[in-house]
């Protein structure tokens, strides 16, 4: 039996959600040329697009939402997001910004341009956007064994420390601009990084005098998998856990979309570096807005302050994680791949191994996301070749190591049950695998065509 750990909270407030047919979700998804960006979401029953800014705020959101301060400068729900986020982070100095692709736009350029270098244990999109945009190159390097989908280890996140040394010295220290630590490794799966594993890239990044910056998306379900599985973590608490991990860089980009639990927003911080801070300010103000708003509403910020203590509560994560971990169970049982053990944020299904028979350049990732809106109503989506796209030179299809299909979970949203109607749905599909086809594309853009192309099925 997988265990589930009863929500920490009550529900005062409920949004309804339509079930259409199975006959009319065909005719929906045929309207939506097979793209499940395409789809209306009113007409999606479970919406596991992505678990970014679709959290539930708290009570206490909602209040702090009433009495934001919409003062143009030095409001007080600036200051209090300072206390919050001082208490949590340990650093210095914090900018807000609106959403973590914008803290990328502004810390980006301040390390990089051409001939630079950064390296990542994953860019997430937006970062390896935001590294090329600046003119420098993206470079990944994570731990052979996030290509395992099997086997257990338990931090796939991890950085590969020993090839991060080999390409700092193959490029040259004077050439990588900066060292970016994903936490949790999203496209890895939404796999932990070890605090071992963290402190060890910041040893080699001192050695080469390269700074840190950690994207922390998901900076507190991280700290949770550090407390419940590396030694000498588990009576720490997690804010203890997180300004360790923190201590370790020199400067973090958040989207506050994630952990914060807001629906929009983002954060930086800075260690101790008042020079940088500088920088990073001026570069807010014409941006984002001035700095005391950065993009966000006073109230915005209120919600952001309360947020990033709420999302460090024990009981909270140990709830969230455990639906995935609740999920992944079922699937176990179901004889249902994904990566495992299952990330913190999300279940990335492996469609590869569900259905062998479609080849990649047939999206089998995409393909299960279809079948899962059809069966179920239940918005997923790809993270393989039709995600990766065409090579720029060569316009041949590439042949993306994984073929996910990504299940990310909102936080405080769905309930026991839903995840139940995930899995039935799965096990249906599993059923009838063999008759499952795959999909063309009709048009795409030149890039991100995954969010707007048309596809048909293959007869
Ligand atoms: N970094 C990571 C690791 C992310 O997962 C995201 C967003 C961002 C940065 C950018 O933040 O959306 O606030 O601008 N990830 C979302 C997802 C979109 O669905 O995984 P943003």
């Amino acid at each position: 039996m997988t265990k589930y750990y009863a929500e920490p909270f009550k529900i005062k407030m409920v949004e309804p959600i339509k079930i259409l047919t199975k006959e009319e979700r065909i005719e929906k998804i045929k309207n939506a040329n097979y793209n499940v960006f395409s789809l209306d979401s009113d007409d999606v029953y479970i919406d596991l697009l992505t678990d970014s800014g679709t959290g539930a705020m708290s009570a206490n959101q909602w209040a702090g939402i009433m009495v934001g301060d919409e003062a143009y400068s030095g409001s007080r729900s600036y200051k209090n997001l300072m206390i919050s986020a001082k208490d949590i982070f340990g650093y210095e100095y914090f900018q807000p910004v609106h959403q973590g692709r914008a803290a990328e736009k502004v810390v980006m350029p301040i390390f990089l341009k051409e001939g630079k270098v950064a390296i990542s244990n994953m860019h997430f999109d937006t970062t390896r956007a935001h590294v090329e945009l600046a003119g420098a190159r993206a470079i990944d390097c994570v731990i052979k064994e996030a290509l395992d989908t099997v086997n257990y280890h338990p931090f796939k996140g991890n950085m590969d420390n020993e090839r991060l040394e080999k390409l700092i010295q193959e490029y040259g220290a004077e050439n990588v601009g900066m060292i970016i630590i994903t936490v949790t490794n999203n496209s890895a799966g939404g796999q932990p990084v070890s605090m071992e594993n963290i402190k060890q890239t910041s040893e080699i990044a001192k050695k080469y005098d390269i700074p840190v910056c950690i994207d922390a998306a998901r900076y507190a379900e991280n700290a949770y998998f550090i407390k419940m599985r590396e030694e000498g973590f588990a009576d720490k608490s997690i804010k203890d856990i997180a300004k360790e991990m923190f201590s370790y860089a020199d400067v973090f980009t958040m989207s506050a979309k994630k952990d914060a639990i807001i629906n929009m927003g983002g954060l930086i911080g800075v260690k101790n570096d008042k020079d940088l801070y500088e920088t990073v300010k001026a570069r807010t103000i014409p941006y984002e807005g001035f700095v005391s708003y950065g993009g966000l509403s006073g109230r915005d910020i209120e919600a952001m302050a309360i947020g990033l203590q709420e999302g460090t509560d024990f009981d909270y994560l140990q709830y969230r994680i455990g639906q995935m971990e609740y999920l992944a169970g079922k699937l176990d049982e179901a004889g249902i791949a994904y990566q495992s053990p299952v990330g913190g944020h999300a279940v990335f299904l492996d469609a590869k191994h569900l259905l062998p028979h479609i080849p990649y350049y047939e999206f089998p990732a995409q393909a299960l996301a279809i079948e899962l809106y059809i069966e179920a109503g239940i918005r997923s989506c790809d993270i393989g070749s039709y995600m990766m796209g065409n090579d720029p030179d060569t316009g041949e299809q590439i042949e993306s190591e994984f073929e996910f299909t990504r299940l990310a979970v909102p936080r405080r949203v769905y309930t026991q049950s839903h995840l139940d109607v995930i899995v039935e749905a799965l096990k249906a599909i599993k059923e009838r695998r063999d008759s499952l086809k795959g999909y063309r594309i009709t048009w795409e853009p030149k890039v991100l065509r995954h969010f707007t192309s048309k596809l048909e099925p293959i007869k």
